[in-house]
């Protein structure tokens, strides 16, 4: 991220420390994830200690350190759901994405990750893209899922 846009995101915050929570998501937002970089000059500019930014960072799930795609997939490999074949779901996602588990495809479009449980057992196998759900997935329902 240009430090003048890094700036523009401080001022509109007006350098409160307090809403540090909230110009690191509007950072996430634009980068779709926290560039070290930025994150340095962020408390740099705040006047913070850069544990300061990076304890935030890293306590909220919700922020990512590597870089992400635009769309996120997350994947259920919880016993439920593994046990109905999540694995395979996995396998085809990474073959079908040429990634691995945790990467982020070249054309920065997907990342894929896994998760213990989702909470609807249920429905598993259950994939999630962009926070929608998707319950009894299959190897054979993965190309339609990704168009
Ligand atoms: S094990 Fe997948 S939702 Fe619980």
């Amino acid at each position: 991220m240009e430090s003048f846009e890094l700036e523009q995101i401080i001022d509109k915050y007006r350098y409160d420390e307090s809403a540090l929570i909230g110009i690191l998501q509007d950072i996430q937002q634009r980068e779709n994830y926290l560039p070290q970089d930025t994150l340095r000059e962020l408390a740099r500019q705040m006047g913070v200690p850069l544990s300061q930014v990076f304890g935030l960072a890293t306590f909220y799930g919700a922020f990512s350190l590597k870089p992400r795609g635009k769309h996120l997939i997350t994947v259920c490999l919880g016993t439920a759901c593994h046990v109905r074949g999540s694995g395979r779901v996995v396998n085809r996602l990474e073959s079908q994405l040429g990634v691995q588990v945790g990467e982020t495809t070249k054309d920065k479009q997907f990342t894929l990750q896994t998760v213990n449980c989702l909470g609807s057992c249920a429905l598993g196998p259950i994939v999630v893209v962009d926070g929608v759900y998707h319950g009894q997935m299959t190897p054979k329902k993965v190309r339609a899922l990704l168009k």
